[in-house]
């Protein structure tokens, strides 16, 4: 199969992006979305899969067992603006999703999302992680996924996305665009990554009750087992092996999830406080500021 390699990097209206991106733009800026679409969306590498893996099985892990066994993730929660021929495009996946709500993923800024989203009222769940753990994992991702540029050395890479110059730009426009967003738009649930793994409970009561659901607490247990790092690690679904584009030889996609360390950022950042605060202070503040 033909999968593109390597993508050389643009600036596209002030963010950098790539043409397996912008191909398909007209599409995804002309998105139909229905009123119980549910939107996810994350800078890559901020656990995206976890939380549509969870919401999906919040949904419908009673619908069909074949479904949970035949069908990757990445089918039943597409990739909005994803488009790499001869896949099908993130917009037709999930035109011709079967499911209602349908869950639909995406990294896009804010101020890209489709109007159709706000327009419809779509419930979005956003989720973010720190930017320490999130750059570390976003290295590794680029050196193993050949659909992104080439990282180059660790410091390079790490340079580039303190200056917004890694693919969806900078980080900290990110979580802030739609941390803005939540301030104006009420069908809204922030969510962080970290507080995920300090109290999974609390965090799934409150994306249940944001979403209207009740699970028993048997379902609860269930989902809870299947959305472990080491369950979804060894999951075909959820792992990404069966995508072509990702060799996980050079860095599997479930890396080291609750135990990412930062170690290496903060060695390299030491010497430069300002920095630290933007990207740690700041980040916190909003954490506890979601309470
Ligand atoms: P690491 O590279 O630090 O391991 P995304 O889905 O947005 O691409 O994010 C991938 C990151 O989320 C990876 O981080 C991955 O290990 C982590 N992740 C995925 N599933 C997880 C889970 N069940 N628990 C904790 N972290 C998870």
């Amino acid at each position: 199969m033909e999968v593109p390699l390597r993508p050389e990097m643009f600036d596209f209206h002030g963010v950098s992006m790539t043409n397996v991106i912008t191909d398909n733009w007209d599409n995804v800026q002309n998105f139909k979305a229905r009123p119980d679409d549910i939107l996810i969306s994350t800078y890559p590498k901020a656990g995206t899969t976890w939380i549509s893996y969870i919401i999906d099985l919040l949904y419908f892990e009673n619908m069909d067992p074949d479904r949970q066994t035949s069908i990757p993730l990445h089918e039943r929660v597409p990739f909005l603006e994803i488009c790499v021929p001869p896949l099908p495009s993130g917009t037709d996946l999930a035109d011709k999703l079967p499911t209602t709500p349908r869950l639909i993923k995406t990294h896009l800024p804010v101020q890209f999302v489709p109007k159709s989203f706000w327009e419809q009222r779509c419930r979005v769940v956003y989720m973010a992680r720190n930017a320490k753990d999130n750059v570390v994992s976003y290295f590794h991702f680029n050196r193993m996924n050949s659909a992104l540029p080439e990282p180059g050395d660790w410091s390079t890479f790490l340079q580039d996305f303190m200056e917004g110059k890694r693919v969806y730009g900078s980080w900290y426009d990110h979580v802030n665009g739609w941390w803005e967003k939540k301030q104006t738009y009420s069908d809204f649930h922030y969510m962080f990554y970290e507080d995920l793994i300090e109290d999974y409970e609390k965090e799934i009561d409150r994306l249940c009750s944001f979403l209207g659901l009740s699970p028993s607490v048997e379902e609860k247990e269930r989902v809870r087992a299947s959305v472990t790092f080491d369950s979804m690690k060894q999951n075909k679904m959820t792992n990404y092996s069966t995508v072509p584009v990702m060799n996980q030889e050079v860095s599997p996609f479930m890396r080291k999830g609750p135990t990412a360390c930062w170690a290496t950022f903060v060695s390299q950042y030491l010497l430069s406080p300002v920095v630290l605060i933007k990207y740690t202070f700041s980040y916190t503040l909003s954490r506890l500021a979601a309470f």
